[in-house]
């Protein structure tokens, strides 16, 4: 087994090797003095079962064009099969058209991959599950919960939770962690009654004098979490913490989530943190490394996935 990182996290990519007892291949990747890029894996892959680490994170066209590129590299180095592992896959939130002469980039960036000479791909809470079958290649689409759900467990020990889906769209990820949590289940319903009138954000659930948990794949701008927890506080939540998987944080999202209702964020290493969120003391981090260490050594074993969630 080979791996290989990309420049957009290259500390995960380090602790995925250091949990596999390997070290990352020899590779350069460098830019001509126009921007292009240009890869070069330095060691032999022919007959190599390859694996490449890179979320297609901020910056996601430089970062997606990269790991197209070391593909193509690993291609035509003869490479035996090579794993793209993806810990954040972006443009996943364009999965449909959301009108008229408007793109479904999850699907391009799919094709890219796949055309570029990806065997296989490995990546971690798609936004949205269907984007599996965008791929006609196998797909490994881990879940977090075996990194939340004993977090969780530890930190809030003998509190009376209730696992909150910030929108309608994340009630399948919520109710899978409330499940193995053995807790209640709250939703967020977000209504605009009028074009130009300020959301109302209905809370439908008990969540009076409870512990709050929101789940959820994605914070970007940090609104939704922000807002979804004004709300739960207004309905007289005790206490309202976050667990998001990838940390897009973009624009002002560190200091809206300083400024907000929320006491805690915790974000997984999927995406590089900057540094003003390892500087603020509101957003917790935990690694994905060995989780996701674990499905390469199946991968490249031929043993099973699905087994590592029960
Ligand atoms: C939306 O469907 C996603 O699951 C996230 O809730 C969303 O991307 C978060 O974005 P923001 O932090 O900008 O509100």
């Amino acid at each position: 087994m080979k791996l290989i990182a990309g420049n957009s996290n290259r500390a995960l990519a380090e602790s995925m090797a250091s949990y596999l007892g390997v070290s990352l291949a020899k590779a350069r990747i460098t830019r001509f003095s126009d921007m292009e890029i240009f890869v070069e894996i330095e060691e032999n892959v022919r007959g190599e079962d390859v694996f490449v680490i890179q979320s297609t994170s901020y910056p996601a066209n430089d970062n997606l064009m990269e790991l197209l590129i070391t593909i193509d590299a690993l291609k035509r180095g003869s490479a035996r099969r090579i794993t793209a592992v993806i810990p954040y896959f972006g443009y996943a939130r364009q999965d449909r058209k959301t009108g008229g002469r408007t793109p479904i980039s999850a699907k391009l960036v799919a094709n890219l991959i796949t055309s570029a000479g990806a065997d296989r791909v490995l990546t971690m809470e798609l936004h949205a599950g269907q984007i599996q079958g965008f791929f006609d290649i196998p797909l490994d689409n881990l879940i977090v919960s075996p990194v939340f759900v004993p977090e969780i467990q530890k930190i809030f020990k003998g509190e009376e939770l209730v696992l909150v889906s910030p929108d309608v769209g994340g009630v399948v990820r919520a109710r899978a962690q409330a499940k193995l949590l053995n807790a209640e289940l709250a939703i967020i319903d977000k209504r605009r009654e009028e074009a130009g009138v300020s959301e109302v954000m209905n809370v439908i659930g008990k969540v009076d004098g409870k512990v709050c948990i929101m789940v959820d794949d994605i914070v970007d701008s940090g609104g939704t979490l922000c807002n979804a927890a004004t709300a739960l506080k207004e309905q007289g939540a005790k206490e309202v913490h976050a667990y998001v998987v990838h940390g897009v944080l973009s624009g002002k999202a560190v200091e809206r989530i300083s400024d907000s209702a929320l006491e805690t964020l915790v974000i997984t290493d999927s995406i590089a943190a900057t540094d003003e969120v390892r500087k603020s003391n509101r957003v917790k981090h935990l690694s994905v490394a060995p989780l996701m260490g674990e499905a390469i050594k199946r991968t490249s074993e031929e043993r099973s996935i699905s087994a590592l969630f029960g």
